[in-house]
């Protein structure tokens, strides 16, 4: 779960109501349990379907989409602007 803090860039009360763990009133816990599956299948079947990779088993994680924040890029960002 620390691995997560990191690769979402968040605290632990991004998921939690600090000191009620096993509540579950933060919609990011379970988003959390759906992201793990998503993660488990692109590794378990999706990435084993395409031939051909370097890898002999190649993996994603959560870090690999998120990079340390919440809401995943979809496009690289803008050029810096001249000086
Ligand atoms: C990205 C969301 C997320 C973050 C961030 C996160 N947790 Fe969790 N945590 C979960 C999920 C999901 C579970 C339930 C796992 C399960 O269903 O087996 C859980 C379970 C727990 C539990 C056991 C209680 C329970 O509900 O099963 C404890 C204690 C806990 N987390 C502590 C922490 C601490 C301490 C941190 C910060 C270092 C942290 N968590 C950060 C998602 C998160
Ligand atoms: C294939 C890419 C991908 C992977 C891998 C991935 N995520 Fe996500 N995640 C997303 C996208 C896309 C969103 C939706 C962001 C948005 O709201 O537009 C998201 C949203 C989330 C959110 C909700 C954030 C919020 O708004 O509170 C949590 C929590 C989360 N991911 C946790 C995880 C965890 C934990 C893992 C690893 C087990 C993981 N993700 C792996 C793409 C990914």
């Amino acid at each position: 779960m620390n691995g997560w803090t990191k690769a979402l860039g968040v605290k632990c009360n991004h998921c939690h109501t600090l000191g009620a763990w096993e509540k579950e009133d933060e919609p990011a816990k379970q988003i959390a349990r759906d992201m793990v599956a998503l993660t488990s299948r692109i590794n378990g079947e999706s990435l084993k379907e395409i031939k051909n990779l370097k890898s002999e088993r190649p993996s994603i994680s959560c870090y690999t989409c998120h990079r340390g924040a919440v809401k995943p890029e979809t496009a690289p960002a803008p050029p810096a602007q001249p000086q």
